[in-house]
C-alpha cells in the first residue's frame, strides 16, 4: 500500500515538474513590465519629445506627423512586448506594383537616410525614457533586444 502512494507520489511530482518545464516564461512579462498600455504610451511619448529635441537626429523628423508616429510606436511597442496590440501601420503588408507584400519598417524607412549613429542615438533616447518611467533594466533590455533586429531593415546609410 505504501509503496502504491508512493509510487502515485512519485507521478505526480514528475507531472508537476514536466508542466512547469513547459511553462513558457510568461508571455506578456515585458507588455507587463513596461506598465501595460498606459506605461507604453507615457514612454512612447517621453520617448518622441527626447528624440525631437536630440541633435543628432531630430532634423530627421521635421516635416513628419508626430502623432501619427506617436499611435504607430505605442502599438508596435506593444506587439513587441507580447501585449495586445497589432501594429497598423500604413505600409504594413501593403502590395506595391513590381515589389510585392512590402513589410512595414523597411519600406517606412527607406528614403530617411539613416545611419547606425542614428540607429543608436534613437535606441539610447528610448533607454532614457524608459529610465525615466523606471522600467527595471532586464524588462527595457528585452524591448530593445525585440526591436535591435529592425536596424538591418532600418539604417540604409
Ligand atoms: C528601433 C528603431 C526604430 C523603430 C522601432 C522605428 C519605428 C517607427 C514606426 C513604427 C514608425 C511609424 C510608421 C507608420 O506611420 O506606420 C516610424 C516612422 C518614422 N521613423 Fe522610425 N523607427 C526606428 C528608427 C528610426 C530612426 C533611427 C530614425 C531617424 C533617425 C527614424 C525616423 C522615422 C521617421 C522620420 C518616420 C516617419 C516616416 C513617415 O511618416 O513616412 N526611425 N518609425
Amino acid at each position: 500500500m505504501i509503496q502504491r502512494y508512493r509510487t502515485v507520489a512519485i507521478g505526480l511530482l514528475l507531472a508537476s515538474s514536466l508542466a512547469a518545464a513547459q511553462t513558457p516564461y510568461p508571455e506578456d512579462s515585458t507588455y507587463r513590465g513596461l506598465g501595460g498600455k498606459e506605461g507604453i504610451k507615457k514612454i512612447v511619448d517621453t520617448f518622441l519629445t527626447l528624440v525631437l529635441a536630440d541633435p543628432r537626429i531630430k532634423d530627421n523628423f521635421a516635416d513628419f506627423d508626430i502623432p501619427q508616429i506617436n499611435q504607430r510606436l505605442q502599438e508596435q511597442f506593444c506587439e513587441f512586448a507580447g501585449g495586445p496590440c497589432k501594429y497598423t501601420g500604413k505600409y504594413r503588408d501593403k502590395t506595391m506594383d513590381g515589389v510585392g507584400t512590402v513589410r512595414d519598417m523597411k519600406t517606412v524607412h527607406q528614403d530617411l537616410k539613416i545611419t547606425n549613429a542614428m540607429f543608436n542615438a534613437l535606441t539610447e533616447d528610448l533607454q532614457i525614457a524608459m529610465e525615466q518611467h523606471h522600467v527595471p533594466s532586464g524588462v527595457a533590455l528585452k524591448l530593445v533586444a525585440r526591436l535591435a533586429p529592425m536596424q538591418r531593415d532600418i539604417v540604409t546609410q
